[in-house]
C-alpha cells in the first residue's frame, strides 16, 4: 500500500510573494498544513520526505500544449499519456490543451471529443482552451455553454493558418466581445495569415523550399503587426487578452507597450523562445533544421531569448507555456521540399521549468518566487484555478515539486521522457531539476522514476470571470461607457443632395 499521506520536512516553501522554511502535510490530495516542525505522532500511512536545503514549490503549470493533435497531415508524436507524464518528469503537474474543432464543426463537439481522448490518458491534471476557428450564432452559443457549464473559460482566436483556422477581423471582434459577454480570456495566435500566404510564395517562387523559407516568409513585423491589431481589437470590446506564444522581441514589445498603456493583456512566452533562437533554421542538415519550425518561428536575433526573458522578469510578460507540439523527423519530413509542409510544432513540456530555471534564475534575471510566478501561479489567476493550484497553502491541491536548484542536468532526446525523437534543447546543461514531483497528493516521480498510471490525472473546470482579470475588465465597463453629447436639434438649412450627380 502505498502510503496516503506526505510530510515533507525541511525544505524552504516558495511561492510567488515569499519563501519561508516549513514543512507541509498532504492526505488526500490535499495540502492540509504548512507549518515549521510539524509532527504527527500517528505514523500510520505517512511517509516522510527530506527536503533539507531544496526548495517546495508549487507543480509548474504549463499553459499551452498540444497533445495528441491531428494537425498537417499527421498527428503529434506526444498523446496524453506520453506528453503528461514528461510534465510530471520536468516538474509541471498540469497543462492547459487545446481543443481545436475543424471551421464549420461544433465547439461543444471538440470539447467532448477532447475530453473523451484524455480523461482516460492524462497522468496530471489537465484543462481545456477552445479554439474559434469560425463565426456563428451557434459558435456564440456554445462559446457561453462551454463557459457556464463546461469548466472552460478561454478561447483562442488564429490570426493565421489561412484558410484552416484564420479568423477576419470582423469574426475576431463578435469573438472577443463574446468571451467578454461569458467572462472568458480571449487568446490570440498573432500573426498576420495573409501576408504567411503571400510570403510562402514568394520563398518558394525564388527556390527557396528549407526551413529558413518559414522564417524569412513571416519576419518579426508580421507577428508585431498581429499582436498590435488584436490588442486593439480587445480594447475596442473591453476584452481581456491573453496572446499566446510571443515570439519575437517585435511582439513582445507591442505587449509591453500596451500594458503600459493600461490595456488588460498578456503575453505568454515559451520555453522555446526562451531556450533556443532561429539561427537553427540555416543549419546545414535538414532535419536539425526542420525540427525548429513551430509558428510563430523562432527569431535568427540571437539576442531574443535573453531580451523575452527580461521582459518575463518584469512582469511585461506574464505567463509561460511550451507550445508544446511534437512531431518526430520522419513527420517533419512531410516538407522536406517545401517548407509549407513542415509540421509545425516543438518539444518544451518536460524542459520547460529546467530551461526557465537555468536562463532565468540561474542567470540572475529573476528570483525563485517570480520563477513560481511564471511557471504556476499566473497562470492559476489569470484562468482561475487559483490557489487551487500555483501556490503552496492550506487547502490546495497537493501539485507540489521538490526543487534541487544545485543540482545539474543535461537536457537530451536519449534520456527524455517525451515520445518524439529529438529534442531541441539538446545538450542544454540545466542547473534546477525536480527530484520529486507529487501530483494529486501521489509520489509520481522520484529518483529519476516515474510511476504513475494513465487516467491519474483529473479535468479541471474553470469558472468564468476571473477577479484577477476580470475586476478592471468590469469596472470599466461600468465608468468607460461612452455618451451621446445633449444637443438642441440643428434647425438650420440643410443642402439638397438631389443635385449632385
Ligand atoms: O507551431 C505551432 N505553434 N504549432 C501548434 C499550433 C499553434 O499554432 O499553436
Ligand atoms: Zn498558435
Ligand atoms: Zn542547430
Ligand atoms: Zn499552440
Amino acid at each position: 500500500m502505498e502510503p496516503s499521506r506526505l510530510l515533507i520536512k525541511g525544505g524552504k516553501v516558495v511561492n510567488e510573494d515569499c519563501s519561508v522554511l516549513s514543512d507541509v502535510y498532504i492526505e488526500n490530495g490535499k495540502i492540509v498544513e504548512v507549518g515549521l516542525n510539524l509532527h504527527f505522532p500517528d505514523a500510520s500511512g505517512l511517509r516522510v520526505i527530506d527536503a533539507t536545503d531544496k526548495l517546495v514549490i508549487p507543480g509548474g503549470v504549463d499553459a499551452h500544449t498540444h497533445l495528441e493533435l491531428a494537425f498537417m497531415g499527421t498527428k503529434t508524436a506526444d498523446d496524453f499519456h506520453s506528453g503528461t507524464k514528461a510534465a510530471l518528469a520536468g516538474g509541471t503537474t498540469m497543462v492547459l490543451d487545446f481543443a481545436i474543432p475543424q471551421k464549420g464543426k461544433s465547439l461543444l463537439e471538440a470539447y467532448d471529443c477532447w475530453r473523451e481522448t484524455a480523461d482516460p490518458k492524462v497522468c496530471c491534471d489537465y484543462s481545456l482552451h477552445i479554439a474559434v476557428t469560425w463565426w456563428s450564432d451557434k459558435v456564440k452559443k456554445e462559446m457561453e455553454t462551454l463557459a457556464k457549464e463546461k469548466g472552460v473559460n478561454s478561447f483562442k482566436m488564429f490570426m493565421a493558418y489561412k484558410d484552416l483556422y484564420m479568423l477576419q477581423d470582423t469574426e475576431l471582434y463578435a469573438a472577443f466581445s463574446q468571451c467578454k459577454e461569458v467572462g472568458a480570456i480571449a487568446q490570440v495566435h498573432a500573426e498576420n495569415g495573409d501576408l504567411i500566404a503571400e510570403g510562402a510564395k514568394k520563398m518558394l517562387s525564388m527556390g527557396i523550399t528549407g526551413p529558413e523559407g518559414h522564417e524569412l516568409c513571416r519576419p518579426e513585423e508580421v507577428e508585431a503587426e498581429a499582436t498590435q491589431r488584436a490588442i486593439t481589437i480587445a480594447n475596442a470590446v473591453n476584452c481581456p487578452l491573453y496572446v499566446v506564444h510571443v515570439m519575437s522581441k517585435s511582439a513582445a514589445k507591442v505587449v509591453s507597450n500596451a500594458r503600459r498603456d493600461g490595456r488588460v493583456v498578456f503575453g505568454e512566452p515559451i520555453a522555446a523562445g526562451l531556450g533556443t533562437d532561429g539561427t537553427h533554421y540555416w543549419h546545414k542538415e535538414w532535419a536539425h533544421a526542420a525540427g525548429f519550425v513551430m509558428g510563430p518561428p523562432l527569431r535568427p536575433d540571437p539576442s531574443t531569448p535573453g531580451y523575452l526573458m527580461d521582459l518575463l522578469a518584469n512582469d511585461d510578460l506574464s505567463v509561460t507555456g511550451t507550445d508544446n507540439c511534437t512531431f518526430s523527423v520522419c513527420q517533419k519530413a512531410l516538407g522536406k521540399d517545401d517548407f509549407t509542409k513542415i509540421p509545425n510544432g516543438v518539444n518544451g513540456v518536460e524542459d520547460r521549468m529546467s530551461v526557465i530555471w537555468e536562463k532565468g534564475v540561474h542567470s540572475g534575471k529573476m528570483d525563485e518566487n517570480r520563477f513560481v510566478a511564471v511557471t504556476s501561479s499566473n497562470a492559476a489567476k489569470i484562468f482561475n484555478f487559483y490557489p487551487q493550484k500555483g501556490r503552496i497553502a492550506k487547502n490546495s491541491d497537493a501539485d507540489v515539486v521538490i526543487w534541487d536548484p544545485k543540482l545539474t542536468r543535461k537536457i537530451s532526446a536519449k534520456t527524455h521522457h517525451q515520445a518524439v525523437d529529438y529534442n531541441i534543447f539538446e545538450g542544454m546543461e540545466c542547473h534546477g531539476v525536480p527530484v520529486v514531483t507529487i501530483s494529486r497528493g501521489k509520489v509520481v516521480y522520484e529518483d529519476g522514476r516515474l510511476n504513475v498510471s494513465p487516467g491519474h490525472g483529473r479535468f479541471v473546470h474553470r469558472q468564468p470571470f476571473p477577479q484577477f482579470v476580470y475586476k478592471r475588465i468590469e469596472q470599466r465597463e461600468q465608468v468607460g461607457k461612452p455618451t451621446a453629447v445633449i444637443r438642441k436639434p440643428y434647425a438650420g438649412k440643410i443642402i439638397s443632395s438631389h443635385n449632385i450627380r
